[in-house]
């Protein structure tokens, strides 16, 4: 890949997807040189005016599904959980005694193991009022690959062993010795969409809490500031918005409150 193309495809990138990948060109080469070569492509260029002007957007996809990080599992910092319990659950559902309402966003869901894991969490907070409550969750990402594996909800047996047994138990179905399947009460409180990041948001209502987890190591700080910010404005007053433990926004640059490393809060 020469630089010209490599810089057209991160601007490409950048500009559509935030996503910043100026410093990683070999990772970006070793991951598409082999998708050229088996469709048919002699150079990039010709892949990215392909990518451009495909129209039923399958190049595209395909791209972005080899281009994005996905990684996550089960139980990924802890702390966050046992703060949504503690914290923000008792919060939120006081706030919403009378609508039984509960608008929690993982907004970077990738294979599915952030959302269902909330929403175990949240399953188990509301407990024998479970069905009484609306507390389905959005669960939104770029990849089309990771969201077709989130939704089929199937986990190889050890990524699921993080959570406690009784948690297992209660929420998965064993298929056979390697796979488990999400049961279908926990799939039906989770709601998977394809969304990208920086479109305009379309919600109605507005969250109560934000779970926004390693995905902004990938983009710029102006990305980052704009995007905190549109975050910012679809949050209940008092909701709750949380990223990953190794990131960091710009206190001086939103209105969040900073409630703790990695925890932020929209003023009451
Ligand atoms: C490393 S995963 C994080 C998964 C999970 N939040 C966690 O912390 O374990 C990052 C995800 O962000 C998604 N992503 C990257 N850019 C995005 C964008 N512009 N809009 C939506 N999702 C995006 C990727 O597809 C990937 O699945």
């Amino acid at each position: 890949m020469t630089e010209k193309e490599f810089n057209r495809l991160v601007e490409f990138l950048e500009s559509k997807y935030g996503i910043n990948l100026a410093a990683k060109k070999a990772i970006v080469q070793g991951r598409l040189d082999n998708y050229l070569a088996r469709n048919g492509f002699s150079n990039y260029n010709d892949y990215l005016n392909a990518v451009e002007s495909d129209r039923t957007g399958h190049e595209l996809q395909n791209m972005l599904n080899i281009l994005t990080t996905n990684h996550t599992y089960f139980w990924r910092e802890p702390d966050h959980f046992v703060f949504l319990r503690d914290v923000i659950l008792p919060w939120a559902c006081k706030k919403e005694q009378n609508t039984h309402n509960l608008r929690i966003w993982s907004g970077a869901s990738s294979s599915g193991e952030e959302p269902y894991t909330i929403a175990m969490v949240v399953k188990d907070f509301l407990g024998l009022n479970y069905s009484n409550w609306d507390s389905t969750l959005l669960a939104t990402d770029l990849s089309s690959e990771v969201l077709h594996y989130a939704m089929k909800g199937v986990y190889l047996k050890e990524k699921i062993e993080v959570l406690p047994p009784t948690w297992q138990r209660a929420n998965f179905k064993r298929i056979d010795d390697y796979n488990y399947r999400v049961s279908d009460e926990l799939r039906k409180h989770v709601m998977f969409r394809q969304f990208n990041l920086m479109n305009d948001f379309p919600f109605r209502s507005k969250m109560h809490c934000v779970f926004l987890r390693n995905v902004m190591i990938y983009f710029s700080e102006d990305t980052k500031r704009t995007l905190v910010n549109k975050i910012y404005n679809v949050m209940e007053p008092g909701g709750y918005f949380i990223i990953g433990n190794t990131e960091s926004i710009d206190k001086d640059a939103t209105r969040f409150e900073y409630v703790r490393p990695s925890i932020f809060r929209k003023p009451m």
